[in-house]
């Protein structure tokens, strides 16, 4: 009798158009914290401190500190058998592209080419007064930091109550709507717009693989659950 795992691994071999989603839990096995799960950031901190635009009016030092030590922490990090999978996958597929929540780059550093994010970078950082971006991966000594122009520097993510990058959800909704599947790792499928990609995916033609540990909102209506790690299950989908 077939395991889910092996029809979800022929759905992906036969698919011309593969579109992925995910989210914190595909880079949980390299070390990363998620923000909802067991020991997750917003378990033990008030995302409306550390991500959101009145945060950061009233305390930017605060939130430079908090995206400062996750920087650090990151830069620890490398990419695991999850995100390499994803990019085995990119390399041998006709169509294909990442659409991530992520912001810690793991996916980049791994290789993955069509990638949208649409939470923005956390190695962007994006000037409040004449709104220039530059990326910077170094130790930000003096917080918060300064644009040459002299305004305040911001984390390049997308806070909460905040709009994508121009044409991120557009972009990532047309992928989703024409994909013969999509391949959702890591999310706890709570956050908008993004989630709003699976509910799209299930109403057109795609097939829905879910992989999780846990089981979401969206678990019930998936085509195949598969239960467990992203670095475990993604690569036994190649
Ligand atoms: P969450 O923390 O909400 O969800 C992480 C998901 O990963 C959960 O469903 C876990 O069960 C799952 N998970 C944990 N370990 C895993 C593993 N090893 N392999 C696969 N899955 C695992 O993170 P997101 O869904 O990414 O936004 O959260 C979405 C957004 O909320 C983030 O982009 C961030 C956050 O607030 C902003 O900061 C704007």
């Amino acid at each position: 009798m077939p395991q889910p795992v092996d029809s979800a691994r022929s759905i992906v071999r036969d698919a011309k158009r593969i579109a992925v989603l995910t989210g914190a839990g595909v880079s949980a096995e390299s070390g990363i914290p998620t923000f909802r799960s067991n020991g997750g950031f917003w378990q033990n901190q008030r995302f409306e401190d550390l991500a959101t635009p009145q945060g950061f009016a009233r305390d930017p030092k605060f939130v430079w500190q908090w995206y400062e030590e996750r920087r650090r922490n990151i830069a620890e990090t490398k990419p695991n058998a999850g995100h390499h999978a994803l990019v085995a996958l990119e390399n041998r597929a006709e169509q294909f592209t990442l659409v991530t929540q992520n912001v810690d780059g793991l996916h980049d550093l791994a290789g993955s080419k069509n990638l949208i994010k649409l939470h923005g970078d956390i190695w962007t950082l994006r000037c409040t007064k004449c709104n220039k971006e530059k990326v910077d991966r170094t130790e930000l000594a003096d917080l918060p930091p300064y644009c040459d122009c002299g305004g305040m520097l911001r984390p390049g993510v997308v806070w909460f109550g905040e709009m994508l990058p121009e044409g991120a959800i557009e972009k990532a909704s047309a992928v989703v709507v024409s994909a013969d599947v999509l391949i959702v790792a890591g999310t706890s499928a709570q956050v908008y717009p993004a989630a709003a990609l699976i509910p799209l995916a299930l109403r057109s033609r795609a097939a829905v693989i879910e992989v999780n540990p846990e089981e979401t909102d969206f678990s019930s209506d998936v085509t195949f659950g598969l239960r467990g790690p992203s670095a475990t299950i993604l690569p036994q989908l190649l």
